[in-house]
């Protein structure tokens, strides 16, 4: 719990540190956790606050640039990243030439990445502008991205962009819209993804985040960069969990729907029994995030009209949780992803698409990492020591005498 802020030159002193839980890759300015506490801060601004009040782009602005966007910059910032949502008619081709079973998230960081090879005039990682036009294509171009992977599992038709609608409302259009029928999303439900989004928006120095930083530190453009962080977040120990919590919730259900018991199991710690979507790595204290998303929840499935029994089963296992020893005294709260699931299920994503969807939602905290990192004047090269356990020198064997 100590933080020791030292910057030291390669002194031959060399600490192993799996999984880096003791260290610091970088100073930054960008999100502030305080995991005992329950705090999630974007430049300063509470996580709750932000959620209530602000759009996406609006904290995508801040994250990126630091400071909260004036109306003129807000809408300018909008606009422009509105009009740069459709792709190269050769774009579409290239998306719809994947295998409908294609894993999402493969076909997702190939896109991105692929998007580098459109718009080669946005490649400079030294001229700002240069930077910002990247920045720009790639949020505009992700949401047409993640609405074509969508599209392109079900085998339907990719649709255009329609510039008058907002980033959301438009993005729940192309994705669910039957072509040439109109398509007017629940104002709900677009709130309430605008809000999902803002709350996957950034989290410091995770997997995914430090991938972006490590790869981005070769000088490797922005696109190579946030398609690798996009690979990171495919593994389920990442980006996984919303999706294991409805199947955890669905086996319940067709258990009969006896939380006790299920919680039973847990805490005999049966093999392959977790209650995921519970625990984490940095929060000790109830997630910030996780209370914005139940609350969010209920109000989904209200609009809606759905009464989804897997709501009533998660609402159990947290109230057994909260007050059980088991789970008080090892700090496991709700996490994000403990109540998403249900509503993206709702919303009418198939679970395939949970991980896009936090893949959009964190692309502005990967871009503003990837900036902040080629800006440093303190930045080097990511390139961790090891302890090597191997052979001592050995002597060249003849293949014949082995
Ligand atoms: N259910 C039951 N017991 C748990 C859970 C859980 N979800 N999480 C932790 N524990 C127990 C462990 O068994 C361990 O018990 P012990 O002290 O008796 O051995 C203790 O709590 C500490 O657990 P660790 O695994 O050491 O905690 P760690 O910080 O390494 O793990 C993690 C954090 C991976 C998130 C873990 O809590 C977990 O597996 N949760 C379920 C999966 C999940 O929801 N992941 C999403 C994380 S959030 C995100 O990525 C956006």
């Amino acid at each position: 719990g100590i933080v020791v802020s030292t910057l030291l030159r390669d002194t031959g002193l060399v600490t192993v540190d799996p999984g880096f839980m003791n260290t610091a890759s970088c100073e930054s300015k960008i999100t502030y956790i305080d995991g005992d506490a329950g705090i999630l801060r974007y430049r300063g601004y509470p996580i709750d606050q932000l959620a209530e009040h602000a759009r996406f782009l609006e904290v995508a602005y801040l994250l990126i640039h630091g400071q909260l966007p004036t109306v003129a910059e807000l809408s300018a910032f909008e606009e422009r990243v509105n009009r740069h949502t459709l792709v190269h008619e050769d774009f579409r081709t290239f998306m719809g030439t994947f295998p409908r079973n294609a894993h999402p998230m493969a076909v997702m960081s190939s896109a991105i990445n692929a998007l580098s090879t459109f718009y080669p005039e946005s490649l400079d990682l030294f001229d700002p502008e240069t930077v910002e036009l990247a920045t720009v294509l790639i949020l505009a171009k992700t949401r047409t991205i993640t609405s074509y992977v969508h599209r392109t599992s079900k085998g339907e038709p990719l649709l255009y962009p329609d510039y008058s609608r907002g980033y959301v409302e438009d993005f729940l259009r192309m994705t669910f819209a039957v072509p040439y029928q109109q398509y007017e999303p629940d104002p709900v439900v677009v709130r309430a993804l605008d809000q999902l989004l803002i709350l996957h928006a950034d989290h410091e120095q995770n997997c995914s985040t430090s991938t972006v930083r490590i790869v981005g530190s070769s000088h490797a453009n922005l696109y190579a960069s946030v398609a690798a962080g996009i690979n990171a977040l495919s593994g389920p120990l990442h980006g996984g969990a919303n999706e294991a919590v409805l199947t955890m919730l669905d086996e319940i259900k067709a258990n009969g729907g006896d939380a006790t018991d299920f919680m039973r199991r847990v805490k005999a710690k049966e093999a392959g029994v977790r209650l995921m979507g519970f625990g984490h790595r940095v929060y000790k204290n109830y997630d910030p995030r996780a209370a914005i998303v139940k609350k969010s929840a209920h109000a989904v499935l209200e609009a809606l009209g759905q009464n989804d029994e897997l709501l009533d089963i998660a609402m159990r296992l947290e109230e057994i949780a909260l007050s059980d020893d088991y789970f008080v005294s090892r700090k496991l709260y709700p996490n994000v992803d403990f109540y998403t699931g249900l509503i993206y299920k709702a919303m009418g994503f198939s679970p395939s698409m949970f991980t896009p969807l936090f893949a959009l939602g964190r692309m502005p905290g990967w871009i503003a990492q990837w900036r902040e990192m080629i800006t440093d004047p303190q930045t080097k090269i990511g390139r961790p020591r090891q302890i090597y356990t191997g052979e001592v020198e050995r002597g060249w064997v003849e293949r014949t005498a082995r």
